[in-house]
């Protein structure tokens, strides 16, 4: 594994199994309650540029089951790249804690800060991918399918950091995954490039809502606009309609398709309240394993840092 987690791009499916075995077992002994003080004494920084609910909470509450402590920092409080330069707040917190997590905008500023850090650097979120999130959705799929190889997972919305962490996810692990999007609002073009040439999985990119889902063992759906693009949501409200999971289009997939969204969900805007609350939406259990994956990244991490 490399001594970062800033994409799914650069795991190794190896890595990526190895790390939901280790989340398996955290998280049954966190529903145990057996306890697995597997970083004793250790602190994570979390950097935030943006808002949070389940990146902070899971993290803060992950690395506290793990024996230490999260030390959150709010958008308004370190200023990364505005009151100070990302090297030198890399170089500054990573002489103090363990691990840091940050969620900010620019990926390149994600890079820079992993580039210049002593210590391991996680992906919390950036414009351009979501690798923590990603992680936890498929091992919730592994949980209620018993695999996640050769599924047809559909994506149906905006080609944003969501769209681009599973297809580097289908970069590493085979699935059918069909990417659908209005025609102004596609994924990185290198992105898909990068994951087609990997030649794992069957990668399509659609515009018909309806053709997409045929068939779907997974119908996936995220916000219409990004933290950062509120300006653009009433404009994109018009464009994005006939891309909303409603009953109806999720008629035309499998009975049993799974409903996954990262949440937060804007209820009635890109997925009904029905669908959002219907038998087969797991979307709960993908916010709940948010929390276990990401401690199996930490402890990953961090041994390899240890040299264990
Ligand atoms: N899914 C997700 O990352 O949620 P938050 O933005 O609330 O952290
Ligand atoms: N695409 C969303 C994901 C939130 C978890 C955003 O970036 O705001």
């Amino acid at each position: 594994m490399t001594p970062h987690f800033l994409s799914i791009a650069d795991l190794s499916r190896q890595d990526i199994f190895d790390i939901f075995d280790l989340t398996a077992q955290l998280k049954a002994k966190t529903h145990a309650r057996v306890p697995h003080r597997m970083l004793d004494g250790y602190s994570l920084a979390m950097i935030f540029a943006k808002p949070s609910a389940r990146t902070r909470i899971s993290f803060e509450t992950g690395i506290f089951q793990l024996g230490g402590m999260g030390l959150y920092l709010a958008p308004q409080d370190i200023g990364i790249g505005t009151r100070e330069a990302v090297k030198d707040i890399a170089r500054v917190v990573s002489r103090y804690n363990d691990l840091i997590m940050a969620r900010l905008f620019a990926h390149s500023d994600i890079e820079e800060l992993a580039e210049y850090s002593k210590v391991p650097v996680i992906n919390g979120l950036t414009d351009y991918n979501h690798p923590c999130q990603i992680m936890a959705d498929a091992f919730t799929i592994l949980e209620h399918r018993g695999k996640v190889d050769n599924l047809k997972i559909v994506y149906v919305g905006d080609g944003n950091n969501i769209a681009h962490s599973w297809i580097n996810f289908a970069a590493r692990v085979p699935i059918h995954l069909v990417i659908c999007t209005p025609r102004d609002y596609q994924p990185d073009a290198a992105t898909l490039k990068f994951a087609q040439d990997a030649g794992l999985s069957t990668i399509e990119v659609e515009h018909d809502p309806i053709k997409a889902v045929k068939n779907a063992d997974v119908l996936y759906t995220d916000v219409w606009a990004s933290m950062g693009q509120e300006k653009e949501a009433e404009e994109r409200k018009k464009i994005f309609k006939p891309y909303q999971l409603n009953s109806e289009l999720v008629g035309h997939a499998k009975d049993d398709t799974l409903i996954m969204h990262c949440l937060p969900a804007h209820r009635n805007e890109e997925i009904t309240d029905a669908v959002l609350e219907s038998p087969n939406s797991i979307v709960f259990d993908e916010a709940e394993n948010r929390m276990h994956v990401q401690k199996a990244i930490m402890v990953k991490l961090a041994e390899q840092h240890r040299g264990l």
